[in-house]
C-alpha cells in the first residue's frame, strides 16, 4: 500500500485523535538519513530524530533489509518462548552499559516503571520494606505512566492525575547537601535521576554531583537509577554518561534510540538486583520480540563496529565548536548545553519563533524547557549537513 499523500489539515486529526499532542501542519512521508520531505516535496533537514530515536536516520539500508527479513520470518511469539535475538542483544547492551542483566519493555516510561518496582522488590528482599518512597530530582522527566510520573517533577504534567504514588520527594538538582539531607533523612528505596535533564532544557549534571549522588545512595544503601533513556545509547559520545562521569548506578534504563526507531526500552542492572524479580513479578506481553531485537542488534552492531560511536563525537564536536562561533555572533543565545549529539541553546528570547523561522528554513529542531531550542540529530547525519542545519540556525537567528 502506498501511503496516502494528502495533508491532512490538523483539525481533521483532531477530530478523532486525542489531543495530547500540539501538532504541527507539516506531514512527512519520506526520510533518507538526516533528511526529511513532506508531502509538498519539501525536504527538511532533521535536527530532532524523532527526539532521539531516529539514531540510524531515516531509511537505513541495513535497517530496513534486516527488519523487511524478519517480517517475512517472525514478528512475534510472546515473552513464553525464546527466540533468536535476544541473547546477542543482551550481551551486546549489557557489556556497553557495565551492567549484567536486562528486561525489555517497549518504551522509556516502561523501563522505568520496571526500575521503580526493581528498587521496590530489592529493598523488600534485603528485609527493608518499609523503604517504598523514591526521591527524584526537581526539572525531571520520566514518563507518563502512573509511576513514572510520579518522579516527574512537572507539576502541569502531574497535578491533574494525583494521586499518584505516594512516598515520592523532589530535591533540587545539583545540590549535594540536600540531597544528603533527603537521603538520610527519608531512606527512600531508590533516587532517580538524568544526567543529562532533556525534556527541561538539556541540562547536564555536573559530574562530581553525579559521583556524589553514588556516594550516598552507597552510604544508605538507596538503589541508584540513572534514566538514559534520551542521554544513553551513544548520544552523549560514550554509550551513556554515567561512564563519562565516572560514575555505576545500580540500574540504567534506556528506549529512545536503542532500536533505531522500533520501540524499544530497557531497565538494566547487576545480576543481584536482577535476581530479585522472579517470575511473576513483571512482564511484558510485547516487550523485547524479534522485530525490534532485530533492530536493536543493527543499531548497536553499528554503533560498536560500524563506527557509529565515533561518528556521534566528531559530529557532536563539529555542532559544538559551529555552536559556540553563533553564541558569539548572536547576543540572544545566552548558554550552550549538552554534549554530542544532543545540544541545546538557551536563548534570552523568541525560542518558538524561532522554531517557526527554521521550520521554513528546512530545519526540524524542537524548543524544550520553555527556552531552548534542542538538537538531537541522527547519529548517521554527515560533516555537511551539520554545517547546513548551523548555517540555517545562523540566519534564523540574526532575524530574530
Ligand atoms: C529521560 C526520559 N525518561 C523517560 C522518557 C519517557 O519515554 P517514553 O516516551 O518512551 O515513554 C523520556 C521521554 O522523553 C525521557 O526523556
Amino acid at each position: 500500500m502506498t501511503p496516502p499523500t494528502l495533508t491532512m489539515p490538523t483539525p481533521a486529526i483532531d477530530a478523532h485523535v486525542f489531543k495530547t499532542y500540539k501538532r504541527q501542519p507539516e506531514v512527512f512521508v519520506r526520510g533518507d538519513g538526516a533528511r526529511l520531505w513532506d508531502a509538498q516535496g519539501k525536504e527538511y533537514l532533521d535536527f530532532l530524530g524523532g527526539i532521539a530515536v531516529s539514531a540510524l536516520g531515516h531509511n537505513h539500508a541495513r535497517l530496513v533489509a534486516e527488519l523487511t527479513d524478519q517480517l517475512g520470518r517472525l514478528v512475534h511469539t510472546s515473552n513464553l518462548f525464546r527466540h533468536p535475538y535476544t541473547e546477542e542483544v543482551a550481551e551486546r547492551v549489557t557489556r556497553l552499559a557495565r551492567m549484567q542483566a536486562v528486561f525489555f519493555t517497549n518504551s522509556g516510561t516502561e523501563a522505568n516503571e520496571a526500575a521503580l518496582k526493581l528498587a521496590r522488590k530489592h529493598q523488600r528482599v534485603l528485609g527493608h520494606p518499609a523503604r517504598t518512597g523514591f526521591v527524584a530530582l526537581e526539572g525531571s522527566f520520566h514518563g507518563r505512566t502512573l509511576g513514572a510520573l510520579s518522579v516527574t517533577h512537572t507539576a502541569k504534567y502531574r497535578e491533574p492525575f494525583e494521586p499518584l504514588v505516594p512516598g515520592v520527594t523532589f530535591v533540587p538538582a545539583q545540590d549535594a547537601a540536600a540531597l544528603e539531607r533527603a537521603l538520610f533523612e527519608l531512606r527512600p528505596a531508590a533516587l532517580i535521576l538524568e544526567p543529562i535533564q532533556g525534556e527541561s532544557g538539556v541540562r547536564d549534571l555536573d559530574f562530581a554531583y553525579l559521583r556524589a549522588a553514588r556516594e550516598l545512595c552507597t552510604r544508605t544503601g538507596t538503589v541508584l537509577i540513572f534514566d538514559e533513556v534520551q542521554s544513553g545509547s551513544g548520544r552523549s559520545g560514550t554509550f551513556l554518561v554515567a561512564e563519562q562521569a565516572g560514575v555505576a548506578p545500580d540500574v540504567v534504563t534506556l528506549a529512545k534510540a536503542i532500536a533505531a526507531g522500533l520501540p524499544m526500552g530497557m531497565c538494566l542492572a547487576s545480576k543481584a538486583l536482577a535476581d530479585t524479580l522472579q517470575p511473576g513479578d513483571h512482564g511484558s506481553t510485547f516487550a523485547g520480540g524479534p522485530l525490534v531485537c532485530r533492530g536493536a542488534l543493527v543499531f548497536l552492531r553499528e554503533l560498536e563496529e560500524g563506527g557509529l560511536q565515533a561518528a556521534v563525537r566528531e559530529r557532536g564536536a563539529q555542532l559544538r565548536a559551529g555552536l559556540e562561533s553563533i553564541a558569539r555572533e548572536c547576543p540572544v543565545v545566552l548558554e550552550l548545553r549538552g554534549r554530542g549529539l544532543i545540544q541545546g541553546l538557551r536563548l534570552a528570547r523568541g525560542a518558538d519563533e524561532l522554531k517557526t523561522a527554521l521550520y521554513a528554513r528546512g530545519l526540524i529542531v524542537n524548543v524544550t524547557g520553555g527556552d531552548v531550542i534542542r538538537l538531537l540529530p541522527p547519529y548517521v547525519i554527515r560533516a555537511e549537513e551539520v554545517d547546513r542545519g548551523l548555517s540555517l540556525l545562523r540566519d534564523a537567528l540574526k532575524q530574530l
